[in-house]
């Protein structure tokens, strides 16, 4: 999406060789407009599939799923909760998501009144690097048998094996901006 290209471009701060820092219009400071176009254009990516809801997880996946939701009429959006605890109760589904960026462990949970067998869901989120906050979510549809759409993000990072691991395993996975690389703090995106 040129228009999200564009801000990566001007506003982000490439750190180190694998962080790209997007905090004044993506995941601290919310450029609204720029999200809500984000969101038509997940929408435009899934236009043939009829989609009941939007699963994402907190914190950062939740702007961009918002937008999504209601470029898709409105539907209900999930945000999966992080918890320290590795005892939950039996009222949800759960998933262990290992942060490589952090560096720890942590447990996603959705209550299980809110996802029903069959709903047709689609996965937002603000980053895909190495892919393990997807995993633990489609591991959640699967626990519901909801049925898993495809995946969006905003940015994927194309030089860590999320994004092609997913796709490899069938997921549709659509990404607004994909960065090859960061080299000296220069961000390189790929061409659409
Ligand atoms: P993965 O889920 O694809 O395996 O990614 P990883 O564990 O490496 O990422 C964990 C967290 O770090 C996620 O946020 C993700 O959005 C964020 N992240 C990954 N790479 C970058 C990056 O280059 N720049 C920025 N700004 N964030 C990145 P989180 O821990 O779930 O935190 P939040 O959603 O509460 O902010």
């Amino acid at each position: 999406m040129q228009e999200l290209s564009n801000a990566i471009l001007r506003d982000g701060i490439g750190l180190g060789t694998d962080v790209v820092k997007v905090d004044s219009f993506l995941n601290h400071r919310i450029d609204t407009g720029l999200l809500t176009r984000m969101g038509e254009a997940v929408r435009e990516a899934f236009a043939d599939e009829q989609v009941d809801c939007v699963l994402t997880v907190e914190a950062s996946g939740i702007a961009l799923a918002l937008t999504t939701a209601q470029a898709f009429g409105n539907v209900p959006v999930i945000f999966a909760k992080k918890s320290g605890h590795i005892n939950v109760g039996s009222d949800v589904y759960s998933a262990r998501v290992y942060s490589f960026t952090h560096q720890r462990e942590n447990l996603i949970t959705v209550s299980r009144r809110h996802l029903q067998k069959g709903m047709r869901v689609l996965i937002v989120d603000d980053f895909l690097a190495n892919g393990e906050a997807m995993r633990g979510l489609t591991d959640i549809l699967r626990q519901a048998e909801c049925v898993t759409v495809g995946a969006a993000v905003a940015i994927e990072k194309g030089f860590q094996p999320g994004g092609q691991k997913l796709r490899e395993e069938g997921l549709k996975v659509v990404a607004l901006a994909t960065v090859d690389a960061i080299r000296d703090g220069q961000i390189i995106l790929r061409e659409a």
